[in-house]
């Protein structure tokens, strides 16, 4: 049972590794904002927002206002109001 558990949690370890944060939350002032990268990746696909090998995307306040987020989000219909990202 223990070695089953063990394995388990290996697997589980493995998979968080190559498919990256499934919710990532960005805290802040305004208000914390939550990415929710597994149904974005889903949705759009990984070459939306990776060009290559996905790695890290650095998300600071610009970023997030621009390219990054809010950009796509005027594009194809994803929440472009403050309240819509921040939530208190
Ligand atoms: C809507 C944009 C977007 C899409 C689509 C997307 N990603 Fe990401 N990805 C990000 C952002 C933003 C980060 C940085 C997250 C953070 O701040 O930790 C990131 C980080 C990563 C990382 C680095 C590890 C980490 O957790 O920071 C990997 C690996 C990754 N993504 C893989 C993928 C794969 C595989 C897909 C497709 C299934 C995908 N991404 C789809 C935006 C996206
Ligand atoms: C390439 C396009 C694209 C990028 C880049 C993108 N989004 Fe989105 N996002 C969408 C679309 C399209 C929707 C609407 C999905 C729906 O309603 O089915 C959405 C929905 C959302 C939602 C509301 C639904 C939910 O998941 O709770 C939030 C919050 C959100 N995005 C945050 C972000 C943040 C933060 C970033 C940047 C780190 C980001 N998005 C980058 C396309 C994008
Ligand atoms: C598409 C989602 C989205 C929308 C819409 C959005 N923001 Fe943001 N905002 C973010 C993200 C993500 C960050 C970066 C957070 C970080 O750096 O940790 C951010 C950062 C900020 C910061 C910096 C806070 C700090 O502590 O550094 C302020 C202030 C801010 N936003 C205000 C606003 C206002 C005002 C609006 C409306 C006009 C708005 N945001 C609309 C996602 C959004």
């Amino acid at each position: 049972m223990k070695k089953l558990i063990l394995a388990a949690m290996l697997v589980a370890f493995t998979l968080t590794a190559v498919y990256a944060s499934d919710v990532v939350t960005y805290e802040n002032s305004k208000g914390n904002v939550t990415f929710n990268h597994k149904e974005h990746g889903e949705k759009l696909g990984c070459e939306a927002c990776h060009a290559g090998e996905p790695a890290k995307i650095e998300i600071d306040k610009e970023a997030a206002h621009g390219d990054a987020c809010k950009s796509c989000h005027k594009d194809k219909g994803g929440p472009t109001k403050c309240n819509d990202c921040h939530k208190k």
